[in-house]
């Protein structure tokens, strides 16, 4: 054996082997030298294994010295050498920490722990693993800073420590890692900025530190990454602007930096630079200016979420946007409140997989188009309530059958609610309160059996409750408050037992007694039926209602007295007078 020979098992054997490299420096044999490596290897796995104090899929049953280690379960060996090439337990309910001796493993490729309950730190020796190319450390309770002699990972490709409770700052010594494709550390405690010798690795794809406390800009370094597909760095504490050369990385597929602190308008070429864009999310933050419209030119967009900005303006076409699944432009002040700020929707109409439209509270005017029925069925969210919307909720709603929740409240839409409303057998959530909604409560809503709100507050709404909402036994609140409904309260109502967050029937024209079935109310929290024409003696049985915290009854021409069993509603805060 050589000098240069000698050179290059120093650096691969480390201290621990300098007695067993004299020996095959004296010729005795290189499986000597084998065989201490191997010895090292068994060693480091046993006393990983050690480290582990609950295997409750017994993995470790397996590693024990009557079978060879590179049988044992999760270890890889390579073929020649039989060094540990790939340690793989990942979700494997372990709990415990990672040995140091880990570091011993010098011919370790692979380290594969992630979705466990490992605990402490990363072992600093992890930087001695020289041929390190994947560590996959995400999903556990690992605190401590990321360990700066991780430096030591050359050839280190995959780092991936999300999820863990590490602390400190990003080290600078990560520069080293001139390979890194992969760079994935959100969900941690970690601090300080985005460091701007990102840039300098060239090779990295994926960016991702969302949910941390990292504050500063997004450093301008990051446009040297040519390859960068993935930047999410939301729900951190990051303020200043994007740098416009940020928007020139064409390769760029996700790109998440909402809930920060950012400020700035969006390039006009932004549909154009971007081509690759599939999710584009700047929600919560204050960018400002208008929605480029070459946004539409980036055809591959999956998901557009721009909610709480500042952004004005027309919201554009989208019409080559056919993959659209998500567009949530809430809470910002887009529209003009004129005739034909909701044109765009009629570029939507080709968006077949199209599931979530969310541009509720914007100051968008104009009518409610019939062609939004003609929207794709995988609709489930359609929220467009706050925003200056008239015209009538069209008929073919009902076409939209996959659909969730709607929210129409606060606009001023006018006529009568459709009946076919009540074919939407997936629906959830109706909010149609604070327009000018007139006739009567469609009795098809006896059909929503999934409904779980039904918000019909502030209209005009006439006739009976229908009887048949009895059926709706999914339903948790139902607000029918200042409408100009009238007749008796239907006992099948009022005897809703799923009903547990609030009835409000109150400002409406209800005659007769309330019924005795009120006391099938036991879990509800609020009730309200002041300021109508209830009259008869108030019913015992609403002492069954053992969960209410708020009743107002007042207004109404109630004979008699408070039933002594009122007294067994402990929860009480509020209770209004009884009588007018
Ligand atoms: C070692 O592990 C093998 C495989 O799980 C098992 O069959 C064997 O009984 C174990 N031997 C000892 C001594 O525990
Ligand atoms: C580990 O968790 C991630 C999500 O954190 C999941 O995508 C992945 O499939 C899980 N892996 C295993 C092996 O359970
Ligand atoms: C392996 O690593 C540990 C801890 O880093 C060290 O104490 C030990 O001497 C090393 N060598 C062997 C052969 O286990
Ligand atoms: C983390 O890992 C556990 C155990 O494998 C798994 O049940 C859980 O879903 C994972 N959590 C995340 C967020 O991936
Ligand atoms: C960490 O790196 C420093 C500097 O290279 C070195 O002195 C130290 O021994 C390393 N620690 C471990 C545990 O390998
Ligand atoms: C790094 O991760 C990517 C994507 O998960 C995977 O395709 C690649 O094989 C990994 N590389 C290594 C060395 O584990
Ligand atoms: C961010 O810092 C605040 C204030 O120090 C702290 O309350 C919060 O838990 C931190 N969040 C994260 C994700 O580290
Ligand atoms: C990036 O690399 C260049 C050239 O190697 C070097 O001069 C510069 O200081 C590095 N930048 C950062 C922020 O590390
Ligand atoms: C983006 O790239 C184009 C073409 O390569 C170039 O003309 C333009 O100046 C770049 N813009 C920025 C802000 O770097
Ligand atoms: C972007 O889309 C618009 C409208 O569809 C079109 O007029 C324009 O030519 C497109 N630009 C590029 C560069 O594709
Ligand atoms: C829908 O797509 C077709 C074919 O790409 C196109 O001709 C049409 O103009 C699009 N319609 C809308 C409303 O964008
Ligand atoms: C509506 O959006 C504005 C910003 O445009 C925001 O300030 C306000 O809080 C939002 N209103 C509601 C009820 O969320």
């Amino acid at each position: 054996m050589g000098h240069s020979n000698l050179s290059s098992l120093v650096s691969l054997c480390s201290t621990i082997c300098s007695a067993l490299i004299v020996v095959s420096v004296l010729g005795i044999a290189s499986t000597t030298y084998a065989i201490g490596g191997k010895e090292a290897d068994r060693l480091a796995l046993l006393e990983f294994k050690k480290g582990i104090t609950h295997d409750p899929f017994m993995v470790f049953s397996s590693w024990n010295n009557s079978i060879d280690f590179c049988e044992w379960r999760g270890v890889t060996c390579g073929h020649r050498h039989r060094r540990v090439t790939k340690l793989h337990l990942a979700a494997k309910e372990l709990v415990g920490s990672i040995s140091p001796f880990i570091g011993n493993l010098s011919f370790l490729r692979i380290l594969k722990l992630q979705n466990n309950s490992l605990i402490h730190e990363i072992p600093p020796e992890i930087g001695r693993l020289r041929r390190l190319r994947s560590l996959a450390l995400h999903n556990n309770t690992i605190s401590g800073r990321i360990p700066t002699n991780i430096s030591g990972c050359m050839h280190m490709e995959n780092l991936s420590l999300a999820n863990n409770n590490l602390v400190g700052e990003i080290p600078v010594e990560l520069s080293s890692l001139s390979k890194l494709k992969i760079f994935s550390v959100g969900s941690n405690r970690l601090k300080g900025i985005i460091p701007p010798f990102l840039g300098n690795l060239s090779s990295l794809e994926v960016l991702s530190a969302p949910l941390n406390n990292l504050s500063g800009s997004i450093p301008h370094s990051l446009s040297n990454l040519m390859n960068l597909k993935y930047i999410a760095l939301g729900a951190n504490l990051l303020s200043g602007t994007i740098p416009s050369q940020v928007f020139n990385l064409s390769s760029v597929t996700n790109f998440d930096v909402g809930v920060n602190q950012i400020h700035g308008s969006l390039p006009l070429d932004l549909g154009i630079t971007f081509p690759n864009l599939e999710n584009f999310a700047l929600s919560m933050n204050k960018f400002t200016g208008s929605i480029p419209p070459s946004i539409s030119n980036a055809s591959n967009l999956r998901f557009i979420t721009i909610a709480g900005n500042y952004f004005t303006g027309n919201v554009p076409s989208w019409e080559k946007l056919q993959k659209l699944q998500w567009l949530s432009t809430t809470d910002n002040p887009l529209g003009r409140g004129e005739a034909d700020d909701l044109s765009f929707l009629f570029s939507l109409t080709n968006a077949t997989f199209l599931e979530l439209l969310a541009i509720n509270n914007n100051s968008l005017g104009g009518v409610l188009p019939k062609y939004i029925s003609n929207f794709s069925s995988t609709l489930k969210v359609f929220l467009i309530d706050a925003n200056n919307i008239e015209g009538i909720i069209p008929s073919g709603i009902s076409n939209l059958f996959n659909l969730e929740r709607l929210y129409l409240r606060d606009n001023q839409l006018s006529g009568t609610i459709p009946h076919d409303l009540g074919k939407l057998q997936q629906l959830q959530e109706m909010l149609l309160s604070g327009n000018n909604l007139s006739g009567n409560i469609p009795d098809s809503f006896g059909n929503l059996s999934q409904l779980i709100r039904l918000d019909l507050k502030s209209n005009n709404l006439q006739g009976s409750i229908p009887s048949s909402l009895g059926n709706c036994q999914s339903l948790l609140s139902l607000d029918l408050y200042n409408n100009s409904l009238s007749g008796a309260i239907p006992p099948q109502v009022i005897g809703l037992s799923s009903l547990s967050v609030y009835l409000d029937l109150s400002q409406n024209h209800f005659t007769g007694s309330l019924p005795i079935e009120v006391g099938n109310l036991k879990n509800l929290g609020a009730l309200y039926v002041s300021e109508n024409m209830l009259s008869g003696e108030i019913p015992s049985s609403l002492g069954s209602c053992i969960k209410l915290e708020y009743l107002a009854m007042d207004e109404n021409f109630f004979l008699g007295t408070i039933p002594s069993s009122l007294g067994s509603l402990r929860g009480l805060q509020q209770l209004v007078s009884f009588s007018k």
